[in-house]
């Protein structure tokens, strides 16, 4: 029987191990570790892929949402508008800038609804936060109509999202800032924690660089309270190296998501995300591969018992659905979607024949109980 884990890291590291322990040498032999030149070098990099005028790397995802957050001006008692469907730190940033995360139904494909961001907005809403969940950029035409309407702050949690676009435009750089995370499972994935926003905006640039390093300038001056968040050069030179071929990946993520496609979209009790030819207007990077099944946990223990490792992606829960975080909202798409949810394996190390065996022992489990019912 064949084993294929969730993600494999030690598979991942193995391929490129020469080259990552090369730079890790380099940087341990400079002995410049905090906001050094892999550090710099890595921001001009990861700037000019995206085509904006600032990258700031933080210590994480998190601390990239807190720190764009509130650079990006929400103040205490202000709504955020946020897509429900994701982990809790997106609601934990406005949060803990003292903002109100209120929770947004998502659409068919598990992003945020552009009706239902509308129909929740009241006169306290002063920003928006669309999750670019799985690797998908949100259709953002009716969020950037309800952004310029109501003058909304737009941070964009883009944790997934890195090199998706919308329309040719990369997710992230739609509004105030936008964040990514290198935890070590994503597309653009580190040795541990990592992060980074982005924005074109000078201002928000300046506050986010000095929040980052306890408030302080480039020449030493405190200029507000701050946080030690700052991306480590061992990271960064880990990160710089990945992002030198970081297009190959995402091609060969697009490949994995067409064979599933191949495999498993006539089966009736299954939804799949869309294809990467499905639509022209998204680029999808497929940071995830989330599908929706009937009899989900059966399905989930018969992949087990074949050796396929698969995960509910934030333990089985979004937002609203943990009671201690008091985000109570009618959100019935997304309900319905956290009881279908699940997620098959994805990533670079996977074969094609990989691909083959998970899709079989799918195409199996909805046969066998067929056939039973028949
Ligand atoms: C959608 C989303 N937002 C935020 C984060 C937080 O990123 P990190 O774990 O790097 O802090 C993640 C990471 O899992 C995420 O998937």
């Amino acid at each position: 029987m064949k084993k294929i884990p969730f993600f494999n890291y030690p598979a991942l590291f193995a391929e490129r191990e020469h080259e990552y322990m090369e730079v890790i040498q380099r940087v341990l032999r400079s002995g410049y570790y905090i906001m050094g030149p892999e550090l710099e070098a890595f921001e001009d990099e990861l700037a000019h892929y995206l085509g904006v005028k600032h990258v700031i790397g933080v210590a994480d995802g998190t601390m990239a949402l807190i720190c764009a957050v509130n650079a990006a001006g929400i103040s205490p008692g202000d709504e955020v508008l946020v897509s429900a469907h994701t982990f809790v730190a997106s609601a934990a940033a406005i949060h803990h800038c003292g903002g109100k995360p209120v929770p947004v139904d998502c659409g068919a494909d598990h992003l945020m609804c552009g009706k239902a961001a509308r129909a929740a907005a009241t006169h306290r809403t002063k920003g928006i936060m669309p999750v670019q969940l799985n690797g998908r950029t949100t259709n953002m035409d009716p969020i950037m109509e309800l952004v310029r309407e109501r003058q909304l702050v737009l941070v964009e949690d883009s944790c997934q999202a890195l090199g998706s676009s919308f329309d040719g435009r990369f997710a992230g750089t739609f509004g105030d800032a936008g964040t990514f995370s290198f935890y070590p499972s994503k597309t653009l994935g580190c040795f541990g924690d990592g992060g980074a926003l982005c924005t074109d905006d000078d201002d928000v640039a300046e506050k986010a660089r000095s929040l980052r390093d306890h408030g302080r300038t480039s020449d030493g001056e405190v200029s507000r309270f701050g946080y030690n968040a700052r991306l480590d050069n061992i990271q960064a030179a880990v990160l710089l190296v990945k992002l030198r071929t970081y297009d190959k990946d995402i091609a060969r993520r697009r490949e994995l998501a067409r064979i599933y496609d191949e495999r498993l979209s006539s089966i009736e009790s299954i939804d799949l995300p869309p294809s990467p030819d499905a639509d022209s207007r998204h680029f999808d990077i497929y940071q995830n591969y989330e599908i929706q099944a009937d009899n989900r946990d059966s399905l989930r223990q018969h992949l087990a018992d074949k050796g396929i490792g698969t995960i509910l992606q934030w333990g089985g829960k979004v937002l609203h659905q943990f009671p201690a975080l008091q985000m109570r909202g009618n959100l019935p798409n997304i309900d319905a979607v956290t009881k279908r949810f699940m997620m098959l394996p994805m990533n670079p190390s996977l074969a094609e024949d990989d691909i083959h065996y998970i899709s079989d022992h799918v195409e199996a489990f909805y046969s066998s109980k067929a056939k039973r019912r028949a």
